[in-house]
C-alpha cells in the first residue's frame, strides 16, 4: 500500500465528530477497502480551546478553515461546516489547490454547484456531496449513476425532518403547530430559527440538487416554488384523513409540456401513498423514469452517524480511486437556464379551509365565485370554526383545475363578504391531476 492519503476536516459538530470517529474506529477497514491509509491530519473549528485531547493525539487544529483547505498535507477536503460563507469559499480554494472535496452542504451545492463542479473538472479533482440531500439516504449516487439509464420523469421527495417530525406529531397526536415546533426544538430537531425549515427553504435547496441531476440542467433554488408550513392547523389532518389523505411537506420536480415543474409546499397525498407512511424524522425520494418505473429509497434524513455514512461513503470512493490512479470521475454536462413551467399552468386539485359568516347564503355566494372561474367543486364540509363563535370552518376540496384559477377564486372572494380568512390552501397530489 502506498503513503497514506491526508484528510483535512472542516468542522467537527455533529456529522464531522462523527466523520472523525468513523475514520478512527474504522481505520484498518477502511485502509483495505480503497488501499490506501487514511490519515486526518488537520481540522477547523471555531472553538479550538475545546478539544485539547484531539490536539494532544496529533490532530493539527486551526480556527481558519480557508488555511486548512488549502494545506500541502492534505489531498481531500471534507467540508462539514455548513452554511454559505466561509463555506463555500473553501470548496473553491481546495478545488483550486488540486484537493479533492467532500462536503454534505446543501445550500452551497444547490447554490454554487455548478460553477463548484466545472472547478474541479478543470482542476482534474472531484467534489462529492451526497450526504447534502437525504442525509445517509443514497440518492445522489442513484441519480448520478444507478438510474442513469433512465429518462426521468419525476422526482418526489419528504426531505426535510424537521417539518416531517412536526407534521406527524400535529398528525397523530392532534398537537397545534406551535406546540409540534416546541417540542422539535425541545429534541434537537429544530433549531432556535426555525425558518429554513418550516418555510421549506432547506427543502427547496435540497430539490434544486435532485432536479439537476434528475433533469441534466442548471436548477437554481429560486427556481423552486415553496410554501411552508405555518398555516397548517391540528383540524387539517382529520379533515385531510376524513377524506382519505395524509399531509406531508412533499418536494416535487416534475418534467411537463411546458417546462419543470418544481415545488415544495405541504401536499396532500392518499393514505395509501408510500410518502404517507414516511414519518417522524425520516427522508424518502422517489424517482420515476422510463426503464425503472418508480423506485423510492427510505431512511434517516439526518444524524450523525447515517451522514457521516454518506460522507465516509464519498470520502472511501474518492480515495480508492486516487489509490489506483485512476480518472476523477465526470459530472455530467448540464443544461444551462432550464424552462420552468408557470406555476398558474399547473394543473392540480385542491384543499381549502376557509373561514366563512355562519349565515344563510354564504355556501351559494361561494359557489358562484368558483363557477365563474370554471371551478369545479368535489367536496364541502362545514364546522363550526373552534375560537370564532359566528364562523364556520369551510373544507373545500375542488377536482383538477388550473393553480391560477384558484388563485383568482381566492382574489374575488378576499373582497366579498362571504370570507372572512383564507385559513390554509393545499393542493392534492393523487394522480388524478395530471394535464
Ligand atoms: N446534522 C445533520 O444531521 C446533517 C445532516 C445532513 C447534512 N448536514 C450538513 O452537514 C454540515 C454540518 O452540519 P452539522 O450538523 O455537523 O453542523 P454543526 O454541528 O453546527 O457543526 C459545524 C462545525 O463547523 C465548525 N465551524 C462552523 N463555522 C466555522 C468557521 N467559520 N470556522 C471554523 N469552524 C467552523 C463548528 O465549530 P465549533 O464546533 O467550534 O463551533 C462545528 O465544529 C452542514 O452543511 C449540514 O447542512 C447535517
Amino acid at each position: 500500500m502506498g503513503e497514506s492519503l491526508g484528510i483535512g476536516l472542516l468542522g467537527l459538530g455533529v456529522v464531522g465528530g462523527g466523520v472523525l470517529e468513523a475514520l478512527q474506529a474504522n481505520a484498518q477497514a477502511y485502509e483495505q477497502r480503497c488501499g490506501r491509509g487514511l490519515e486526518v491530519r488537520a481540522a477547523a473549528v471555531r472553538d479550538v480551546s475545546s478539544r485539547s485531547a484531539l490536539a494532544a493525539n496529533g490532530l493539527s487544529l486551526s480556527t481558519d478553515p480557508a488555511e486548512v483547505a488549502t494545506r500541502d498535507d492534505l489531498d481531500i477536503i471534507v467540508e462539514l461546516m455548513g452554511g454559505e460563507t466561509p463555506a463555500s469559499e473553501c470548496i473553491e480554494a481546495a478545488l483550486s489547490a488540486g484537493k479533492s472535496v467532500v462536503t454534505a452542504n446543501k445550500e452551497v451545492m444547490a447554490k454554487r454547484g455548478s460553477a463548484l463542479l466545472s472547478l474541479a473538472e478543470s482542476r482534474g479533482v472531484e467534489l462529492r456531496y451526497e450526504a447534502s440531500v437525504g442525509g445517509g439516504i443514497p440518492i445522489i449516487g442513484v441519480l448520478q449513476r444507478e438510474l442513469q439509464a433512465n429518462e426521468v420523469s419525476s422526482v418526489r421527495a419528504i426531505i426535510n425532518g424537521t417539518t416531517n417530525y412536526m407534521i406527524t406529531a400535529m398528525s397523530r397526536d392532534g398537537l397545534s403547530y406551535a406546540d409540534a415546533l416546541g417540542d422539535a426544538q425541545r429534541l434537537g430537531y429544530a433549531e432556535a430559527d426555525p425558518t429554513n425549515d418550516v418555510d421549506g427553504i432547506d427543502a427547496a435547496y435540497k430539490l434544486a440538487i435532485l432536479a439537476s441531476l434528475a433533469f441534466h440542467a442548471e436548477v437554481a433554488p429560486n427556481d423552486v416554488y415553496r410554501e411552508g408550513i405555518r398555516s397548517l392547523a391540528a383540524r387539517d389532518f382529520v379533515h385531510a384523513r376524513d377524506l382519505g389523505y395524509a399531509i406531508r411537506m412533499l418536494a416535487t420536480a416534475r418534467r411537463t409540456p411546458t417546462g419543470l415543474d418544481l415545488r415544495v409546499h405541504p401536499t396532500l397525498v392518499p393514505l395509501e401513498d408510500p410518502m404517507a407512511g414516511v414519518e417522524g424524522v425520516l427522508n424518502a425520494v422517489s424517482v420515476s423514469g422510463d426503464l425503472i418505473g418508480s423506485v423510492m429509497l427510505e431512511g434517516a434524513g439526518a444524524g450523525s452517524g447515517a451522514t457521516s455514512s454518506a460522507v465516509v461513503a464519498d470520502i472511501l470512493d474518492v480515495a480508492g480511486r486516487m489509490a489506483s490512479s485512476q480518472e476523477p470521475r465526470q459530472q455530467r454536462r448540464l443544461e444551462s437556464s432550464p424552462l420552468l413551467a408557470s406555476l398558474e399552468d399547473i394543473c392540480v386539485r385542491t384543499y381549502l379551509r376557509l373561514e366563512v359568516p355562519d349565515r344563510a347564503g354564504v355556501l351559494a355566494e361561494l359557489g358562484a365565485v368558483f363557477a365563474a372561474e370554471s371551478v369545479s367543486i368535489a367536496s364541502v364540509l362545514q364546522t363550526p370554526h373552534p375560537e370564532h363563535s359566528r364562523s364556520a370552518d369551510l373544507i373545500v376540496t375542488t377536482h383538477a383545475c388550473t393553480d391560477g384559477a384558484i388563485d383568482r377564486v381566492l382574489d374575488k372572494l378576499a373582497h366579498s363578504s362571504s370570507l372572512i380568512e383564507l385559513g390554509v390552501r393545499l393542493r392534492i397530489e393523487d394522480g388524478r391531476d395530471d394535464q
